[in-house]
């Protein structure tokens, strides 16, 4: 296929994720220019998409980029035909117009957004820098119509800012990263064992006791080694109100999680009534310092659940997103085996056993988000005991947690962590910064499918997408998650967006052609990404000497990927 070549080196085909289809104008290459006459002609409900082509592109292109309507005009419309053919979020780019050099239509704002991000695609790798190579130039387009849209709504990526706190700006860069790929939810992992990131009015010792820990697990838990530096940070209300506007500016919904009644040792640190007080001294607890799963869950009581709504009303005001998240996972029920207090709370509610337990806090969070206009959605442990009834499950633990819940009417995210927990090393051999986990290659990720063969088609309604997730117990910074990140979510976001065939037909080569461009786009963003020769001498880590176990012990064995 012919494509316009010229000294911009835009092109058609190496776009990422791949779009349903474009048409190229005749067989002879051809393209018009973006210079300083083009302006921004933006209609009803494309303001936001306007302001962000405005100081994106204005930034990598130096064009002043004014607005109004015009022969050489970028004209962002919403459009029902856009609308018809591939919903709220789908579009139509074209630059065949005569009296605009640019037009795209999309089915609702968001739409429009997403045709602007194939804009900057096609104009090549230049595109996403933060100031012009060389001003002046001219920017060209090929001749094309791209006609698009998702094939699913929950395009995700978690990120865990509890294991390591993430600064503000590393969130905010983290949207614009998303909204690169075409990336719609950012899930924030907010409280863990190891720290609590959300200021919480009403309970300051939450983040003034909980946000900070007097050391870390350096490496897999089994590892000996520690980095004594302490370690924290916390958002604001404010921060926190700046990443929301910020992410939906962008089309970017931001899903709060506040995990419970697992995974709660650095609020119980801050305030020890909330633990199991008869059966462990909870005044002695502090942020937990390793990985793994933590004995020190939630008590049952009634004044656990009223401080909780107390943190979720704060939570609902600060997050419009339709899903809360109220994690659900990995709580261990030793305690409450060994409480009276738990176990009277179990004949008194009637709820049978421990997972009763852990199935009562989730109904009564169920019920409390819905009185409030909100859906809860959960990890797939909050199917033991009962799935509370308007509740989603985020299916990490393999396919099964959402097959069931999808199979009884559940919305579902599919997000196992066999294929696409992104902490899992990406290649064999010593020199990955962190060997942790199983291999899980780019390829993986781009063969990795959502909706598993088998599921009836009602079933399969209720997948509403598919969530990369990112746990940073060894990941300390920016440049740790860029790397173990990419260049695997540009393969997620196609698996999310993009109408791939079967897994074992996926175009591999394909894919990997055109993430040479990507690679670039990625270069100019300023992405630590794992070069696909093996990490750069910079990213590798010496092996610590003289140690039985090295830093990234692997998991033993390979999970079969079901
Ligand atoms: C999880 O990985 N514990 C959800």
């Amino acid at each position: 296929m012919t494509q316009t070549q010229t000294q911009t080196q835009s092109t058609d085909d190496d776009l990422i994720p791949a779009p349903l289809s474009v048409e190229r104008r005749g067989t002879a290459p051809g393209y018009v220019t973006l210079d300083a006459r083009t302006t921004l002609d933006a209609g009803p409900g494309t303001g936001s998409t306007a302001r962000w082509l405005r100081s994106v592109l204005g930034a990598a292109t130096g064009l002043p980029l004014a607005a109004g309507p015009g022969p050489h005009a970028i004209r962002l419309r919403i459009g029902e035909e856009a609308e018809r053919e591939h919903g709220p979020e789908g579009y139509r780019l074209s630059t065949e117009a005569t009296d605009a050099a640019v037009v795209i239509e999309g089915g609702g704002p968001a739409g429009v957004f997403w045709g602007a991000q194939t804009l900057r695609q096609l104009l090549g790798p230049d595109a996403y820098r933060k100031a012009p190579l060389r001003p002046g130039r001219d920017w060209d387009l090929p001749l094309v119509t791209v006609s698009d849209g998702p094939r699913f709504g929950w395009r995700g990526l978690l990120l865990d800012v509890s294991r390591h706190f993430l600064p503000k700006d590393d969130v905010l860069r983290y949207v614009d990263l998303l909204a690169a790929h075409k990336l719609n939810v950012l899930h924030l992992h907010l409280t863990d064992d190891q720290g609590w990131r959300i200021e919480i009015r009403r309970h300051p010792r939450l983040t003034e006791v909980g946000s900070w820990r007097a050391r870390s697990k350096r490496g897999h838990r089994a590892s000996p080694l520690w980095d004594e530096t302490p370690h924290g940070g916390f958002y604001t209300q404010e921060d926190i109100r700046e990443i929301v506007a910020y992410a939906a500016e962008r089309h970017v919904t931001v899903v709060p999680e506040i995990d419970l009644p697992g995974h709660s040792q650095a609020a119980i640190a801050a305030y020890p009534e909330l633990g199991n007080t008869d059966v462990v001294d909870t005044t002695a607890l502090t942020v937990w310092d390793t990985w793994g799963v933590n004995p020190n869950v939630l008590a049952p009581t009634e004044a656990v659940l009223r401080f909780y709504e107390g943190v979720f009303e704060e939570v609902l005001d600060l997050f419009p997103s339709p899903f809360v998240h109220v994690g659900g996972d990995e709580c261990p029920k030793d305690q409450w085996k060994a409480s009276p207090a738990a176990q009277a709370r179990i004949e008194e509610l009637g709820v049978g056993d421990e997972d009763g337990l852990q199935s009562w806090f989730i109904r009564h969070f169920d019920r409390w988000l819905a009185a409030r206009g909100r859906r809860l959605i959960g990890w797939d442990e909050i199917l033991e005991g009962g799935l509370a009834e308007g509740a989603a499950v985020s299916s990490w633990r393999g396919y099964a947690g959402g097959v069931t819940a999808a199979e009884a009417g559940h919305d579902v995210v599919m997000c196992p962590e066999q294929q696409v927990y992104l902490d899992h090393r990406q290649a064999p051999g010593d020199e990955e910064p962190m060997p942790i986990g199983y291999v899980r290659t780019l390829e993986d990720v781009y063969r990795f499918e959502p909706v598993p063969p088998g599921l009836s088609p009602e079933a399969a309604a209720h997948i509403l997408g598919a969530q990369a997730n990112v746990w940073t117990e060894v990941m300390e910074n920016r440049s740790r998650i860029d790397y173990q990140v990419f260049p695997r979510l540009a393969a997620f976001a196609e698996v999310a967006w993009s109408a791939l065939p079967a897994p074992e037909a996926r175009d591999y080569s394909g894919f990997e052609r055109r993430m040479h461009t990507h690679y670039r786009r990625l270069d100019a963003l300023g992405v630590d990404y794992r070069p696909p020769a093996g990490p750069h001498p910079r990213q590798r880590r010496p092996a610590p000497e003289g140690l039985e176990c090295t830093l990234g012990r692997p998991l033993e064995g390979t999970p079969p990927i079901v």
